[in-house]
């Protein structure tokens, strides 16, 4: 089984469903509610595990109640989280999210404090086959990047707004969100901003734009592949889902464009469902739905 290390954002986001957003500072009564374990490394790592991968999450938490629900949450999804750091009276980050009758959402998000800023702890991480980061603690992602390319193993960033060059220099692959890359370059022509980045940068390059799928660059050309169309419910932490998948892929040794197709296809099964990462299938569902939309093409 590929091991791979998914390092950074690990939070718990309590989710109310509203008629209306509130305006006003008086009392409001939610239609419906849940508690959702979320974080670009943390949905990651989930879809990695169900994926049939080893998910070995480095992430930063308190250690208060917030850690408490996020560990328990991580640890029914086969998520190993010896590797996560509990700083002493720190408090983890979560957020209160509103969703309207309309499915707009409004955000209140807390993102932690008191979490360590050392790095030196990340050294003694398990030998894995791929290393992916997410950039929210850049000196984080940084530090996991010296330490795959220090044991030759692929070393992925999620490139999400903001971007910093610094915690890039040493990762195999960049995977940019459409507006990571455009805020990174200035430059809305997707294809025109990774060509940009080419020269600067010694890695791999991809950028995901949602339903119109991914661009990247092979052999210095700007090469597409396409979303997978389906019966969208929530995209809700598509792009995290699609992260992991990319890297095992990759930490199973398969090649980029094969790793695009495979992690295409378990983010659009997470779209049909509601409920963040709880929608993110497991491999033989993934398979299944490759292989059926080979057919009918
Ligand atoms: N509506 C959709 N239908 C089908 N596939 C989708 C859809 N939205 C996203 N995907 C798949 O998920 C991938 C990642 O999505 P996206 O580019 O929106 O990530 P993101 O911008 O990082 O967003 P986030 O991290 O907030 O989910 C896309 O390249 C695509 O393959
Ligand atoms: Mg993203």
């Amino acid at each position: 089984m590929a091991r791979v290390i998914v390092a950074g954002v690990a939070v718990v986001d309590f989710v109310f469903n509203v008629d209306d957003m509130p305006v006003r500072p008086e009392k409001y009564r939610a239609k419906d509610a849940m508690i959702v374990g979320g974080g670009c490394a943390a949905n990651a790592a989930v879809a990695i595990a169900r994926l049939g991968g080893d998910a070995v999450l480095a992430a930063r938490l308190g250690e208060d109640q917030m850690a408490d629900l996020i560990l328990a949450d991580l640890q029914r999804e086969n998520v190993d989280i010896e590797f996560v750091h509990q700083a002493k009276g720190g408090c983890s980050s979560f957020s209160s999210i509103y969703v309207d009758a309309a499915g707009e959402r409004q955000i209140m998000n807390f993102r932690g404090s008191g979490l360590t800023r050392e790095t030196d702890w990340l050294e003694e991480v398990p030998q894995a086959d791929a290393i992916l980061a997410d950039n929210r603690w850049p000196d984080g992602a940084a530090k996991m990047m010296e330490i795959a390319r220090k044991r030759g193993i692929p070393g992925i960033i999620d490139g999400e707004d903001p971007i910093d060059l610094e915690s890039l220099t040493n990762a195999s692959h960049v995977a940019f969100s459409r507006q990571g890359l455009v805020a990174l370059t200035g430059e809305n022509d997707l294809a025109k901003a990774l060509k940009m980045l080419e020269s600067n940068l010694p890695s791999w390059l991809c950028v995901t734009d949602g339903l119109a799928g991914v661009y990247f660059l092979q052999n210095g050309k700007i090469e597409h592949i396409p979303a997978f169309k389906v019966d969208v419910k929530d995209t809700l932490g598509a792009g995290d889902i699609w992260h992991g998948a990319f890297a095992l892929c990759l930490a199973e040794g398969a090649a980029e464009p094969d790793a695009i197709e495979f992690a295409n296809a378990a983010a659009a099964i997470k779209c049909t469902q509601y409920g963040g990462r709880s929608g993110c299938p497991d491999r033989l569902t993934t398979k299944i739905f490759l292989k059926e939309i080979t057919q009918c093409s």
